[in-house]
């Protein structure tokens, strides 16, 4: 399931951390690479534990706690502390597929990647391309947010970032390890989510609501690793 996630910040919140970020120093993006990925990656990233980083990556942190969307589709276990990357420069990024575990720098946090994410800092209309290009079995989707957008992924997918040929296309990007593991499963459950919602809110009485919500928990009971 690919899913985009609306107004994670205000487009003012986005435009403050890509004001900050585009004034950062950056390195060559292969540090985070896996060997075959660092072949195909031409962008820069801000090292992960830069004060900056840190302090961006909690402002990200706190702003997708609160997005409900967010916590139903991704049912997060473990967040990866978000990173930060820039393309410019005809900058681009091959296909590629994420590495399954991923350990945070100079830390015992580890998690296993089911979930990909990427928050959008800057305007789409600032630069040209960079678009997200995200498979899977419906075909090739191509994603370019708003400021302050996000969109929620399966770390499965192969994907890849177009060249960026005018401005710089700056966004945080994480991981998340979700207490669901199987992507199909987590699936009903988020579409379960929303059905539930939906019901309560048109018909706040009916008895199948609390029926359709115990379904839902004991389908959690089941498939949950925490
Ligand atoms: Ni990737």
């Amino acid at each position: 399931m690919l899913l985009h996630i609306p107004d994670v910040l205000t487009s003012q919140e986005a435009q403050s951390l890509n004001a900050a970020l585009a004034a950062a120093e950056w390195v060559d993006g292969r540090v985070t690479a896996g060997y075959q990925s660092a072949r195909t990656k031409h962008n820069s990233q801000l090292l992960e534990d830069h004060p900056l980083a840190r302090e961006l990556g909690d402002k990200v942190l706190g702003a997708i706690e609160k997005q409900p969307l967010f916590m139903s589709a991704a049912l997060p276990l473990r967040v990866f502390p978000p990173l930060f990357n820039c393309y410019k420069d005809g900058g681009s990024f091959g296909i590629h597929v994420d590495n399954a575990v991923r350990q945070a720098a100079g830390t015992s946090f580890r998690i296993r990647t089911d979930l990909s994410a990427t928050l959008f800092l800057a305007a789409p209309e600032d630069y040209d391309g960079g678009e997200l290009l995200v498979e899977d079995t419906f075909g090739t989707h191509s994603v370019k947010l708003p400021a302050g957008h996000m969109v929620l992924y399966p770390a499965t997918s192969l994907h890849q970032v177009r060249p960026v040929t005018r401005g710089a296309r700056i966004s945080s990007f994480f991981w998340i390890q979700s207490m669901i593991r199987d992507d199909g499963q987590r699936s009903v459950l988020f579409d379960l989510d929303m059905a539930i919602q939906r019901l309560s809110a048109e018909s706040p009485d009916h008895p199948s609501a609390v029926q359709l919500t115990g379904v839902y928990h004991n389908l959690i009971r089941m498939w949950a690793e925490i």
